[in-house]
C-alpha cells in the first residue's frame, strides 16, 4: 500500500453525464400528490415554479442526462474534488480501517450545493427567468445559490431561517458579496411568514417555514422561479457527480468501500455520493450505504413513512417521505442545514426497502469527532458534515473492537470556516444535546 492520501483527477475526468436512478429502481416510488386535489401531480402543476427541464429530470426514464456545456463550464472552476485518505485520523483512532473522504468544501462557496445551485439557475436562465426565492438553513443553499445566480445574470431572493441569519451573519455576507438578497425567516414579506410570526414573534425558524416563504415568492411573481437545494429527484441527480468521481478515485487508491457515509438533512450530499453505488447494491455486491442525521431531528429513524408537506403551510405537494411532521420545529442546533422535517423521497423509498441504512447521532459528539478530524486532518468540517464523520468514527471504532479491517468512505460535504461561532460554544463548553421530543410530536 503506498502512502498517498490525496487522490485527484483530470479535468477530462470531470462526468459528463449525471446518473438517474429512478430507471433501475425495484419497485417504482410513489407519486408526489397535488396540495389541494390528492391527485397524482402532472408536470404542468410544478410549472409555476420550476422550469420544465428541471421538472422533466424529476420524472425522467432516462438512466444517464448529459451535462450541459455551459454548466461544465462552472463546474471545472473547483471540480474534481479531491479525494483524501485520513491517514492521521486512522492511527489517532488505532483503527485497522481505511478510512477516505470526498471533499466538496473546495467549492467557493464550501460546499456540495453549487453542484445543483449551477444546474437549476442554467435551466432557469434558459426559461427565461428573471429570479430565483430559496430558503436556506446553514446559509450554505443560499450562498450556492447566490453565486450560480450571479454566474447566469439572476436575481436571487434567500429567506434564511432565523437562528442562522443570527448565528450565521459572515454566510449572509457572502450571499450579499454574490448579489443575494437575505431575508430572515419567518419574514413580513410573505403572507405564510406573516402567520408564523402572529402566532410565534420569537420563531427561531425552521426549513419547513422558509420553504413555505420562498415558495409563495415563487408563486405569486410571474418572473420568479423556486430553486431548492435538496430533497427532490433533480438535486439528487445533480449531486452524483460526487459519487461518480469517488468511484474513479477509490479505483485510484486500489480499494474498495465496504460502507459509503454521508450526512443527511434533506439528503442531496448523502445521495450525491451514495446512488451511484446503488446498482451494485442492487446486485448484492455494493457497499453498505450509511446516512447520519441529528438526534434532534431524526427524520429517518424517528420518523413515520408517510404522505406529508415539504414545508409548514402546506403550499407544497405531498410527498412520500420519512417525515417528524410539517409543523415540527427542530431545537436549534448549530447544524442548521440537517433542521428538516423531512427527507429526500427517493432515498426515503430506498431505506424503506433497506437499500440503505440510517443512524442519529446528538451535536456534541458530532462536534467531538470533528474537533480530533480538524486536529488530525486538518479541514475544518461543516457542523452539518461533522455527523457524516461521527458515523465514519463509529465505523472505524467497530472495527477496531472487531479486529476487522473495512473501507470507509464519506463525504465532507463543506467546510466550518464560517461555522467558527458554533465551535466556539462547543469549545467553551456551551453547546447541550437536545432529545427529540417523540411523542409530543403526534
Ligand atoms: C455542508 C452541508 N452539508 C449537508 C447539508 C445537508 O443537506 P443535504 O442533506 O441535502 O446534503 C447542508 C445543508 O445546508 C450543508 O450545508
Amino acid at each position: 500500500m503506498s502512502a498517498i492520501s490525496k487522490f485527484l483527477l483530470a479535468d477530462s475526468q470531470i462526468p459528463s453525464a449525471w446518473i438517474n436512478v429512478l430507471p433501475s429502481l425495484p419497485e417504482p416510488m410513489s407519486p408526489p400528490l397535488h396540495p389541494a386535489t390528492n391527485a397524482p401531480l402532472t408536470p404542468e402543476d410544478l410549472l409555476p415554479i420550476f422550469p420544465m427541464e428541471l421538472i422533466e429530470q424529476e420524472f425522467s426514464p432516462k438512466p444517464m442526462i448529459d451535462i450541459p456545456g455551459e454548466v461544465m463550464d462552472v463546474y471545472r472552476i473547483w471540480r474534481a474534488t479531491p479525494l483524501y485518505r485520513a491517514r492521521r485520523l486512522e492511527k489517532a483512532l488505532d483503527t485497522p480501517a481505511h478510512i477516505y473522504y470526498k471533499y466538496e468544501g473546495t467549492s467557493p462557496a464550501g460546499s456540495h450545493k453549487p453542484n445543483t445551485a449551477v444546474a437549476q439557475a442554467y435551466y432557469n436562465k434558459r426559461a427565461g427567468i428573471k429570479r430565483l426565492a430559496t430558503e436556506t438553513g446553514a446559509g450554505q443553499w443560499g450562498s450556492a445559490l447566490s453565486l450560480a445566480c450571479q454566474m447566469f445574470g439572476l436575481e436571487c431572493t434567500v429567506y434564511m431561517v432565523r437562528i442562522s441569519y443570527d448565528q450565521k451573519p459572515y454566510r449572509r455576507m457572502l450571499m450579499h458579496t454574490w448579489g443575494g438578497e437575505v431575508y430572515p425567516s419567518p419574514s413580513d414579506h410573505t403572507n405564510s411568514g406573516r402567520a408564523v410570526l402572529a402566532a410565534t414573534p420569537d420563531s427561531p425558524g425552521s426549513l419547513g417555514i422558509a420553504i413555505s416563504e420562498a415558495v409563495e415568492d415563487a408563486a405569486t411573481h410571474a418572473d420568479t422561479n423556486y430553486a431548492l437545494g435538496s430533497v427532490l429527484n433533480h438535486v439528487m441527480l445533480h449531486q452524483t457527480v460526487i459519487g461518480q468521481e469517488a468511484r474513479l478515485q477509490m479505483e485510484m487508491a486500489g480499494e474498495e468501500p465496504d460502507v459509503v457515509i454521508g450526512c443527511f438533512g434533506g439528503g442531496s450530499n448523502f445521495g450525491g455520493i451514495a446512488l451511484p453505488y446503488l446498482e451494485d447494491r442492487l446486485k448484492g455486491k455494493g457497499p453498505r450505504l450509511l446516512a447520519v442525521e441529528p438526534a434532534a431531528c431524526p427524520s429517518l429513524t424517528k420518523g413515520e413513512f408517510a404522505y406529508d408537506f415539504g414545508d409548514t403551510a402546506k403550499l407544497t405537494p405531498l410527498i412520500k417521505m420519512f417525515t417528524l411532521g410539517h409543523d415540527f420545529v427542530p431545537p436549534g442546533i448549530h447544524a442548521g442545514g440537517l433542521r428538516y422535517h423531512g427527507a429526500s423521497p427517493l432515498l426515503s423509498h430506498l431505506l424503506n426497502l433497506g437499500h440503505i441504512e440510517a443512524k442519529a447521532f446528538p451535536q456534541l459528539p458530532c462536534f467531538q469527532a470533528a474537533v480530533q478530524f480538524a486536529r488530525t486532518e486538518g479541514i475544518l468540517p461543516a457542523p452539518e458534515s461533522s455527523h457524516a464523520i461521527c458515523g465514519a468514527v463509529n465505523e472505524a471504532i467497530l472495527a477496531r473492537e472487531e479486529g476487522k479491517s473495512k473501507v470507509i468512505l464519506f463525504c465532507l460535504s463543506g467546510h466550518g470556516n464560517f461555522d467558527l461561532a458554533s465551535y466556539d460554544n462547543y469549545l467553551s463548553g456551551k453547546l447541550q444535546d437536545y432529545e427529540y421530543p417523540g411523542p409530543e410530536m403526534d
